[in-house]
């Protein structure tokens, strides 16, 4: 891909990520196979696409939670795909994600005190535990929890609340870089709205740059500077938010976003609906073409037998179809 046109330099630059997992008999399932992206530094990218198509992959493989096998990742200008050992340590501090389920990666047999403390011991960041408790104290405030809150356990809060932990622990090492991985969405609709606000003012307070990974196409609406589309493992379309949900050009995420509530009744009026048919086929030993054309209303001969490239249609704007 080109330079972000974007005038800050990326933060975050993927190239042909690729993650592959044993699926028995010489079978391999190919959860992420050659997804190339960037993110400037401060800004958000929204990753969308269904269940499956590998959007929390691909967020563990940048964390290195899987060990890519195929790629580059760099971070702040170093290539980060293979760091080892202490590099590597040194990284993770400013990487954190948000897990969509703060009960499931909350340890139940810790405090909430201790669980935000983790991090800063393993790091040393502090000399000692009084020094460490102020500033497990001054997290828990920041995201709207009060000292108080650190003698008790993880099932002792909300959702809401557990969530506000999870962000609390991953901002402990001041980190630049979040993945908040469906991170809201098994809130209620008025706690979402708290914590992405929430989110979006520590952005703007700690100039933090987000791999935002969501099913729900219009949070990103809200809040994504560029947002990116996968389909079965890999990128279909890449765009500033506004211009990519205003003309969207790639048939899957024209198919996707026709099941959102749009605002604008020019665009209702100048497009027809076109939900998505048919069901995502198995990304084990995927068939050579494109992998969406099964289900696509464009797809021609050369569409099964030639993969299309991923391509600038108009500044910024990046799709993989032949069609277009
Ligand atoms: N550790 C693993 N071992 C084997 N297969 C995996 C593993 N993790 C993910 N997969 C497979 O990789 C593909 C992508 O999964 P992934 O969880 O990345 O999708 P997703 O887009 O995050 O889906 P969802 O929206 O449901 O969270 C799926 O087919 C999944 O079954
Ligand atoms: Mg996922």
């Amino acid at each position: 891909m080109a330079a972000s046109s974007s005038s800050q330099a990326p933060l975050l630059e993927v190239e042909n990520l690729k993650k592959y997992f044993p699926a028995g008999k010489k079978q391999i399932l190919k959860a992420v196979d050659g997804v190339s992206f960037f993110i400037a530094r401060g800004e958000t990218l929204g990753l969308v696409g269904e269940s499956g198509c590998g959007k929390t992959t691909v967020g563990r493989t940048i964390l290195r939670l899987y060990e890519p096998d195929g790629g580059n990742i760099r971070f702040d200008g170093e290539d980060i795909s293979h760091l080892r050992g202490n590099h590597w340590k040194k990284m993770t501090r400013r990487m954190q994600m948000v897990f969509q389920d703060p009960y499931a990666s909350l340890n139940p047999f810790f405090t909430v005190g201790e669980i935000i403390e983790e991090g800063l011991i393993i790091h040393k960041l502090y000399s000692n535990k009084a020094e460490r408790r102020e500033r497990v104290y001054q997290l828990l405030e920041q995201v709207g929890l009060s000292k108080e809150h650190a003698n008790r356990f993880p099932h002792e809060f909300s959702g809401g609340q557990r969530q506000r932990v999870g962000i609390a622990r991953a901002l402990a090492l001041d980190p630049d870089f979040l993945i908040c991985d469906e991170a809201i969405s098994a809130l209620d609709v008025s706690i979402q709205a708290q914590v992405v606000n929430m989110l979006m003012r520590f952005q703007r307070e700690m100039n933090l740059t987000y791999l935002f990974i969501t099913h729900d196409l219009s949070m990103v609406r809200h809040i994504a500077d560029h947002t990116a589309v996968m389909y079965l493992g890999q990128m279909v379309e890449y765009g500033v938010t506004s211009e990519l949900y205003s003309h969207p050009a790639h048939p899957y995420t024209i198919g996707l976003l026709s099941a959102v509530p749009v605002p604008d009744p020019e665009y209702c009026r100048t497009h027809q609906p076109a939900h998505l048919q048919g069901e995502v086929p198995s990304p084990i030993n995927p068939k050579p073409g494109c992998r969406f054309c099964d289900r696509c209303p464009r797809a021609t001969e050369r569409c099964r037998q030639q993969q299309p490239e991923f391509t600038e249609i108009a500044p910024g704007h990046y799709a993989a179809c032949h069609n277009l």
